[in-house]
């Protein structure tokens, strides 16, 4: 299973083992990892599920849909690497993805 490891704000790390099709929104609302909510169900309508992807993991969770970056337009504190976590679903060539959680969602 591939790995993620969630950041919250505060440097408090998560290392979490999920299933290969599940979203990153998913295993963070699975294993009560805070700062996630995912309030929509990840239907990409919320933005509640905003995260930033450690450089090194862009090429390859590859890049935002264009809804994405319409709702993350919104976001606070969006940065280049911002990105929805219902929107990045997990396989084994992302065992080891870094996240981070923006300092408005703890
Ligand atoms: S869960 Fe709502 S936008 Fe991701």
């Amino acid at each position: 299973m591939p790995r993620i490891h969630f950041v919250e704000f505060g440097g408090r790390e998560h290392l979490i083992d999920v299933p290969a099709g599940t979203s990153v929104m998913q295993a963070a609302i699975d294993n009560h990892v805070p700062g996630i909510d995912g309030d929509c169900g990840g239907e990409c309508a919320c933005g509640t599920c905003h995260v930033y992807v450690d450089p090194t993991w862009l090429p390859k969770t590859g890049t935002r849909t264009t809804s994405e970056d319409e709702l993350l337009n919104f976001a606070a504190a969006t940065q280049e690497s911002s990105r929805l976590a219902c929107q990045i679903r997990m396989d084994d060539t992302l065992d080891g993805l870094r996240v981070r959680m923006p300092e408005g969602q703890h």
